[in-house]
């Protein structure tokens, strides 16, 4: 049995993982293509690279209507502007996810309602959804986490039922689709992330899809300083203003995204099949749990790989097997923190209007939210998409160091109790 590198081993990997983002000819060529046009930003909304670059977008992805945007968080303010939800209005949104999620409704005035996630798939709890809701409740923000979905059908149930709007958070999730629809086409917006370590990426921007044109009209107003717009063209059209801001992406960055969807179905594929090889490798480690492949889940997409270890079994969590990991040559994280530990969230220590002027909605402290807090602090770890990119050899070596880890797990526990002192 070989020595960890954390205990002064050799690592099982020395060479380092591709890098992201890629590019090639096509996107020099793009780039060198808008400056000599002379028409770099965003305005007049939308240029002609952006909207060729939605369109294309679309295309990939399923959906009528879409609004390109600075960022993924934007977006989903927009959403939720476009929605007419603000001041007051309760958005159910996961425990598990980036801070965007949250801080978008905040930034539209409404209030972030934190539940629980569903322990097989890390994606929002759609039991916990239907206990939250109030006479207050406007909207439902699913995360599309990693490489999982949220149960669309049981959320658009809800929506349903409860005349609610559905925010698909799809940061993670470009070319996901659920039962054969693309991810972002199933609830009423889909807001999707286009910053550096995204999938598709344009080094910064985000996309929002629409499921109206009334709904596509108003999204791109607010993008676009709040002059006014119609549906599927997005032209300008009439004098009613809205409130809104410039949200509007480059079209710079349309350049390098239109190629990037030109680049991402090879990418997706090589992806999608390093992952099945992966869940063969790791489900044979004893100690590792996978997260549930939900069979409606018809194509999956691969932004994060995460997995579960066991406490029990390892002696330690999740942040000692980093820690073993990225010595063993891995780069691996313990993934996000619960939302509801956040400091952002608690109104003694906020400025921000909502938290200040709800405090009874953000009484965190005294939430315990199991399955998040159990992910967060004791078993996800996360590996990136680029070792997927290293083909065959580099799954291997993520297996063979877990393996290594799990055949150390005493003598890892060891070094964790004597680190803590105990
Ligand atoms: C789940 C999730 N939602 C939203 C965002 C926000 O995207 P952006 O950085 O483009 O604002 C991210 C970014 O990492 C994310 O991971």
């Amino acid at each position: 049995m070989s020595t960890l590198a954390a205990l002064g081993g050799t690592p099982v990997r020395t060479e380092s993982f591709p890098e992201w983002p890629v590019h090639d000819e096509r996107d020099i060529e793009a780039v060198s293509d808008v400056i000599r046009s002379g028409q770099w930003g965003g305005y007049p909304y939308p240029g002609p690279r952006t909207r060729e670059f939605l369109d294309r977008f679309l295309e990939m992805q399923g959906g009528e209507y879409a609004v390109a945007c600075v960022n993924g968080t934007v977006t989903m303010e927009v959403a939720l502007r476009a929605a007419d939800i603000g001041w007051g209005d309760e958005v159910i949104v996961p425990a598990y996810t980036f801070q965007a999620t949250a801080a978008a409704p905040m930034a539209a005035g409404a209030i972030p309602v934190i539940v629980d996630i569903d322990r097989e798939t890390y994606c929002i709890d759609p039991k916990a959804v239907e206990a939250a809701i109030t006479d207050k409740t406007k909207a439902i923000i699913p995360v599309h986490l990693g490489a999982q979905m949220a149960d669309m059908d049981a959320i658009m149930d809800i929506a349903e039922r409860h005349n609610l709007i559905v925010i698909e958070d799809c940061a993670h999730a470009h070319g996901a689709k659920w039962r054969g629809q693309g991810a972002g086409t199933i609830g009423h917006f889909g807001s999707f992330s286009l910053q550096s370590s995204k999938t598709l990426t344009a080094g910064e921007g985000g996309v929002l899809i629409c499921n109206t044109a009334e709904f596509a009209a108003r999204a791109a107003s607010v993008v676009d300083c709040g002059r006014p717009h119609s549906g599927k063209g997005n032209e300008e059209s009439g004098n009613q203003f809205l409130m809104g801001a410039n949200y509007r992406m480059s079209e710079l960055q349309s350049a390098l995204a239109t190629v990037g969807v030109e680049r991402f179905p090879e990418q997706a594929a090589q992806r999608e099949e390093m992952a099945a090889y992966m869940d063969e490798a790791l489900s044979e480690i004893p100690g590792i749990r996978l997260l549930k492949r939900d069979p409606r889940h018809s194509t999956r997409s691969f932004y994060r790989y995460i997995f579960a270890i066991d406490p029990e079994v390892y002696g330690v969590n999740h942040e000692a097997i980093c820690y073993a990991l990225d010595a063993e040559g891995i780069p691996c994280w313990t993934g996000y923190e619960a939302m509801h530990h956040y400091e952002l969230f608690q109104p003694q220590l906020s400025k921000l209007p909502v938290p200040s002027v709800f405090p009874e909605r953000f009484n965190f402290s005294e939430m315990h939210l199991p399955e998040a807090e159990s992910a967060c602090q004791q078993e996800a770890v996360w590996l990136g998409e680029s070792l997927f990119r290293a083909g065959p050899k580099g799954v291997d070596d993520v297996a063979a160091a877990m393996r290594k880890i799990y055949e150390n797990r005493e003598a890892l526990a060891k070094k964790a109790a004597e680190f803590r002192g105990e």
